[in-house]
């Protein structure tokens, strides 16, 4: 049978998106609302907020792709939707469009798990010569998301390490809070950096050089607001703590990415790639770091474009169709899980290396 398009729906987090991929894996069409503007006065994501945007934009956003790309329903060879982990509202939300439309069209319904959906995106065809063939290690740093991932084949995947306690870009937007910044922070902290002398404060860097690579970023955080309520500030300024702040983040990063990588070596001596996402892959010091640290271990560093890096519908998409060729499809009485760990899309349950 000829493929036909994937529609992919986003709806775990803030972002609304919708994307259609022809079946070789190109883009047709791509749309992405962006609800900065609905979260900004709350300083944070609120999840009745985020749900209720999703409901008022998803269909919208669904008509225009479909418009875009110039197919009708009845094209699609199946509908791929984020269904977790993530706030449980939006998950409801595109979900549920997503088994609509496959029920009314009779075309299979796919439940994507987001981390897999950042972990298979350097896979889309055009991205990187030769797509980023199997095995490679994934650097996934967002604001939800902070972990390092074997990705051995797909739902092959192994965590080798993850924050205890917050999320890299979780812990820009509550640097850049404390300086005064506007949420998200972590572009307004990399701007203020840029301006300010790292070696003016000494800052902690927690977890390096520790065995295995889990991260940890609040002592840091909680380093910067003492170091801000010091009385008096003795002639450092607000540029300097974000350039320290940042100096920082790319240490224990560069650090956490070199452990990383001596496991994946011991896992799959055959792998080169390291694949870093997330929005927080958009801040070019830590890109240096990390591509310096892939340098030494004999790694290549290769990161997404930023609209691929954060939250968006093609990566969902792609994960569909990516699922869909091996027939990995699910049932509409798929239930969209918060909680969703990428170990458990082993088909039997057991752990891949
Ligand atoms: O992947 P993303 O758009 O959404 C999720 O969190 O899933 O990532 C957003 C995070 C925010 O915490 C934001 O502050 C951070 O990425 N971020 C940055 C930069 N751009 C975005 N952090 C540091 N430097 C940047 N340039
Ligand atoms: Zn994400």
């Amino acid at each position: 049978m000829q493929m036909g398009a994937l529609l992919g729906i986003e709806s775990s987090c803030d972002d609304t998106g919708a994307a259609v991929l022809d079946a070789d894996g190109r883009v047709l069409a791509e749309a992405l609302h962006s609800q900065h503007a609905e979260h900004a006065a709350f300083g944070g994501v609120v999840p009745e907020v985020a749900a209720r945007a999703h409901l008022h934009h998803l269909p919208g956003l669904v008509r225009r792709v479909m418009r875009e790309a110039g197919l009708g329903y009845a094209d699609l060879a199946g509908v791929a939707a984020s269904g977790g982990p993530g706030l449980i509202g939006g998950l409801i939300v595109g979900t549920g469009l997503a088994k609509g439309i496959a029920l009314a069209q009779r075309r299979p319904f796919l439940a994507i798990n987001h981390l897999e959906a950042h972990a298979l995106t350097p896979r889309l065809p055009g991205l990187f010569d030769g797509g980023a063939a199997f095995p490679y290690l994934l650097l996934l740093l967002s604001g939800g998301h902070c972990q390092c991932v074997a990705v051995a084949g797909v739902g092959r995947y192994r965590r080798l390490g993850g924050t205890v306690d917050d999320a890299v870009g979780e812990a820009f937007d509550k640097v850049a809070k404390l300086l005064g910044l506007p949420w998200p922070g972590g572009p307004a902290l990399e701007a203020l950096a840029a301006r300010g002398d790292p070696r003016r404060i000494v800052l902690p860097r927690p977890m390096r050089g520790r065995a295995g690579c889990d991260f940890s970023f609040s002592g840091l955080k909680t380093a910067v607001a003492q170091r801000l309520a010091a009385d008096p500030p003795d002639g450092v300024s607000p540029a300097d703590i974000a350039a320290g702040f940042q100096a920082a983040v790319v240490d224990i990063l560069a650090d956490r990415a070199r452990h990383a990588m001596r496991m994946m070596r011991a896992l799959h001596p055959e792998a080169r790639l390291l694949v870093v996402a997330g929005g927080v892959a958009a801040n070019r010091a830590i890109r240096t770091g990390l591509a310096e640290a892939a340098a030494g271990e004999g790694f290549h560093l290769v990161a997404p474009p930023p609209r691929l890096c954060t939250d968006n519908a093609v990566m969902v998409a792609w994960a569909g169709l990516e699922r869909l060729r091996l027939g990995r499809t699910d049932t509409m009485d798929f239930a969209p899980r918060p909680r969703w760990p990428l170990e458990d899309l082993a088909p039997d349950g057991h752990v891949f290396i």
